[in-house]
Formats: structure tokens, C-alpha cells, sequence
């Protein structure tokens, strides 16, 4: 499945991402600036923060409490369509998955 993000400067970078890794790995993977992940993946830092594009909201599980509680202390504002990328899995569902980078993450 493809994921894309818009960067901070509207372009669009698409990562070509394995199914069962994180939106977050492959933002990594992909040298997509603007997702720090400090903590690596363990839900712990929120510097994956990211915008998931509308059409593909309500197919995403929602978040569950740890994430919840990261998502009030993003730097960027917490918006109804912020999430952790670190605790979206990919699935062949979510081809074209399009998440948007925030202004900042610290
Ligand atoms: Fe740290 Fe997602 S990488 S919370």
C-alpha cells in the first residue's frame, strides 16, 4: 500500500509501505521530514503526530487511551483528525492513506 504525506511545504512525498509496519516507520524510512518519533514507536513521546486527510478517517481504529492522552500534549494544535503515526498499522485497506506533517512536533 502507498502512504502519503504533505509536508510542511504542501508537497507530497509517497512511501511505497509494507503491510503491519507503522505510518511512522515509513515516514522514517521514506526521510519524511517533519515526524521526529523520539521515542521509537512506544507511544510515549508524540512527535509522530500527524493529520490523517478526511476520506480516510473513519476507516482507522480509533485511538485507544494511551494514545488519547499523548494527542493533548502534541506541540502543533490537536485537531479532530490528529493521530499518532506510530499506532496506525498499515493494512491493504489503507492504500492511499494521506496524512498531513504538522507545523511542529516540539
Ligand atoms: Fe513516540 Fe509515536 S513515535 S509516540
Amino acid at each position: 500500500p502507498t502512504i502519503n504525506y504533505i509536508l510542511k511545504d504542501g508537497t507530497i512525498r509517497s512511501v511505497e509501505a509494507q503491510v503491519g509496519s507503522s505510518v511512522m516507520e515509513n515516514a522514517i524510512r521514506g526521510n519524511v521530514r517533519g515526524i521526529d518519533a523520539e521515542c521509537g514507536g512506544s507511544c510515549s513521546c508524540a512527535t509522530c503526530h500527524v493529520y490523517v486527510e478526511e476520506a480516510f478517517f473513519d476507516r482507522l481504529p480509533p485511538p485507544d487511551d494511551m494514545e488519547n492522552e499523548l494527542l493533548d500534549g502534541v506541540a502543533s494544535e490537536r485537531l479532530p483528525s490528529s493521530r499518532l503515526s506510530c499506532q496506525l498499522s498499515v493494512t491493504a485497506a489503507l492504500d492511499g492513506l494521506t496524512v498531513r506533517v504538522p507545523e511542529t512536533q516540539s
